[in-house]
């Protein structure tokens, strides 16, 4: 058996449903495109209603068997899959980059990244315990254990193309979910890969279907699932207005949720800051993915003595960075993932100029390169009365705020609906306790930049979403518990 695969082997252009590859019902298909040059990549199945049932239907048969394996069986088909992308995490970072824009580097990294999580919960499959409760009465015997939901609805976004899905699959395989799961509809082609690896790995047929669908087709997909009782839970991460209806629309059959939504990150740089390690931390989470990702700092708060010092020194690097497409080596941001996503990177940063922000670098359109680029900009003298103070800009936009005090400081980072993550840069130890524990964020950085870890919780708070992955704590979202009182036991 082939374990190491060309770029051609892995695109796959059908849905993947009960271990089989097949066409839409409807026959509709539609286009992926590359970012970089808008050239069409495939034209696939575009999934609808009687598509996602089909899939659900594989999903409810495949679960009493999948549910009943033992625990190190299940682990095992997910070292297999995880040792298969490894050994195709070339070829799996060039398709990433190919239909996401992202460097290379960037999108091998994203399968180092997403395969970690694999390997975490492949071994966290063996370890799902219950508890025996101390004894309450003669006679009786208390206990409660942990079972899988059952079927499980993963709605993925674009920016993690592999390792958002890897994380939501990975954990509901391994407690003995089964999965049905649709990609976003800019980047199904890693996904619909990383489903083929895991066929080839063992993952039995039904325990893990895939559809794909365009932006039309995508909603009457995944209202199948939101209304269909037999999916015990969804779990999405992207924006926080979907994320709101999904919670409404899957009420009447009281599904678990797991949503990971919108961030609006703040990060504080305080006088009392390595500078310099601000700003390495800066870039690191700022332009990771050209900005596009949820945790990405969206507010920069310098206090005022160093404001004019941080922002040069920012200012400089960020006018260094590499722009171009994922095919030069050199490359450090690709393309925005679409026009309305420049355009609206463009609409903010027109905002703020207008309202009287000042551009220390960038803060424009590179249409030379193409249609989807925009400059890595540094904007100065930014105010709470501009739009990217309230909205995630999702691009490579570092808007730079002042502050006086800890208090203000802390004021403005809460004063969002939003709570994912949080950064701050201090060398004071009672500073970096009080600070931590008053920001109101699921994930805060302190001195640093980069806190994605499979080994950590994940998740936001306030309308940031609800539901944690990663960690110890990412399985109990696929599990419930169960009591079992035994009596006549004397
Ligand atoms: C995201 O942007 O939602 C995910 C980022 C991460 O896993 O670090």
């Amino acid at each position: 058996m082939a374990t190491k695969f060309e770029l051609s082997d892995l695109i796959r252009t059908e849905h993947f449903i009960d271990g089989k590859w097949v066409a839409s019902i409807s026959g509709k298909r539609f286009d992926v495109t590359n970012p970089a040059t808008g050239e069409v990549i495939a034209t696939i199945a575009d999934g609808g209603e009687a598509d996602a049932r089909a899939a659900t239907d594989a999903a409810a048969r495949a679960f009493p068997a999948w549910r009943d394996a033992l625990p190190k069986d299940r682990a095992a088909v997910l070292h297999r899959w995880h040792a298969l992308m490894l050994e195709n995490a070339d070829v799996l970072g060039r398709l990433i980059s190919l239909e996401q824009g992202k460097p290379f580097a960037e999108g091998r990294g994203e399968v180092l990244y997403g395969a970690s999580y694999v390997a975490w919960f492949a071994d966290e499959a063996t370890r799902i315990y219950g508890d025996l409760i101390p004894q309450q009465q003669r006679g009786k015997r208390m206990s409660a254990v942990k079972e899988p939901v059952g079927v499980v609805a993963a709605i993925t976004p674009w920016n993690f193309p592999l390792a958002m899905i890897a994380r939501k699959i990975a954990p509901a395989l391994a407690v003995g979910c089964t999965v049905v799961g649709k990609p976003a509809e800019d980047t199904p082609l890693t996904a619909l890969a990383l489903v083929m690896l895991a066929h080839e790995a063992g993952v039995p047929p039904g325990v893990l279907n895939l559809i794909a669908s365009s932006r039309e087709s995508a909603v009457p997909a995944v209202a199948d699932w939101l209304h269909d009782g037999r999916v015990r839970k969804i779990t999405f991460t992207g924006s926080t207005p979907v994320g709101k209806y999904l919670a409404r629309e899957s009420a009447e059959t009281l599904k678990k949720l797991s949503l990971e939504l919108g961030g609006n990150a703040p990060f504080i740089v305080f006088d009392d800051a390595d500078l310099d390690a601000a700003v390495d931390g800066l870039l690191v989470s700022k332009f990771r993915n050209g900005g596009q990702t949820c945790v990405c700092p969206n507010r920069v708060y310098v206090q005022t003595s160093v404001y004019e010092k941080f922002g040069d020194m920012l200012a400089k690097r960020v006018a260094a960075l590499k722009v171009a497409p994922a095919t030069d080596s050199a490359a450090q941001i690709g393309p925005m993932i679409n026009a309305r996503a420049v355009d609206k990177i463009a609409r903010h940063v027109d905002d703020a100029v207008s309202k009287g922000a000042r551009a220390l670098t960038g803060g424009k359109r590179l249409t030379a390169l193409g249609p989807n680029y925009y400059a890595p900009t540094v904007l100065a003298d930014a105010t709470s009365e501009m739009q990217l103070s309230c909205e995630e800009t999702f691009g490579p936009v570092v808007p730079l705020f002042r502050f006086e005090d800890e208090a203000e400081a802390i004021h403005a980072a809460n004063d969002t609906p939003f709570g994912l993550a949080s950064y701050f840069y201090s060398q004071d130890v009672r500073r970096i306790d009080r600070v931590s524990r008053q920001l109101e964020a699921g994930i805060v950085g302190i001195n640093e930049g980069a806190i994605s870890s499979e080994a950590a919780p994940f998740g936001g708070v306030k309308e940031s979403g609800y539901g944690r992955e990663g960690s110890k704590y990412g399985l109990d979202d696929y599990l419930s518990i169960k009591y079992l009182c035994q009596g006549g036991l004397d």
